[in-house]
């Protein structure tokens, strides 16, 4: 696992942009985090990286959020925080948006027994004003994979 300071939003974002450029369909990225402690600035990175057309919102209303790049493949924004039930939960169809694009769950613990276990798993957490914690772990062969891929960060 690792685990690495945040000093800012911008770094917080950098660190979005830089998991986004290596993101490729079938990735699953489990985004943790008490309010405010910057799943929305992280994701806005990872759909930079991406190469997203459109902008970032947050999905706590409508559920799914979809971030496409320029030749359409989609990002998911999923966010599980209203889900009341499993079977509700497995209506929407992980798998399914697994099989097009990528997907990046805000409040993953929600619905933890209905997904993939190959999957990265990112925890925010609240230090100080400006300071978040980042603690990343990869389980799986390609999580593993692209968690390296970042480098020194
Ligand atoms: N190191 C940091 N990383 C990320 N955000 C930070 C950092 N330091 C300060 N902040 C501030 O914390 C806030 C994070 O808000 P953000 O909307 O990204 O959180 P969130 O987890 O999406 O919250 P919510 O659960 O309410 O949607 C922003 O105002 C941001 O400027
Ligand atoms: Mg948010």
């Amino acid at each position: 696992m690792a685990s690495i300071t945040s000093n800012s939003p911008d770094q917080t974002r950098e660190l979005g942009r830089k998991l986004g450029r290596l993101l490729q369909p079938g990735d699953l990225l489990c985004l943790q985090g008490d309010l405010g402690a910057g799943k929305t600035t992280f994701t806005q990175g990872l759909a930079e990286g991406w190469g997203s057309v459109d902008s970032v919102s947050s999905p706590t209303f409508v559920m799914v959020n979809l971030y496409r790049a320029q030749d359409g493949t989609p990002l998911y924004h999923m966010d599980a925080y209203r889900i009341e039930s499993l079977p509700e939960a497995a209506q929407i169809g992980i798998d399914d948006m697994l099989a097009e694009g990528a997907l990046i769950l805000e409040w993953p613990e929600r619905i933890e027994a209905l997904l993939p276990t190959e999957r990265i798993w990112m925890t925010l957490t609240h230090i100080s004003e400006t300071e978040r914690q980042v603690e990343i772990s990869a389980h799986g062969t390609r999580p593993e994979t692209l968690i390296q891929g970042i480098g020194n960060w």
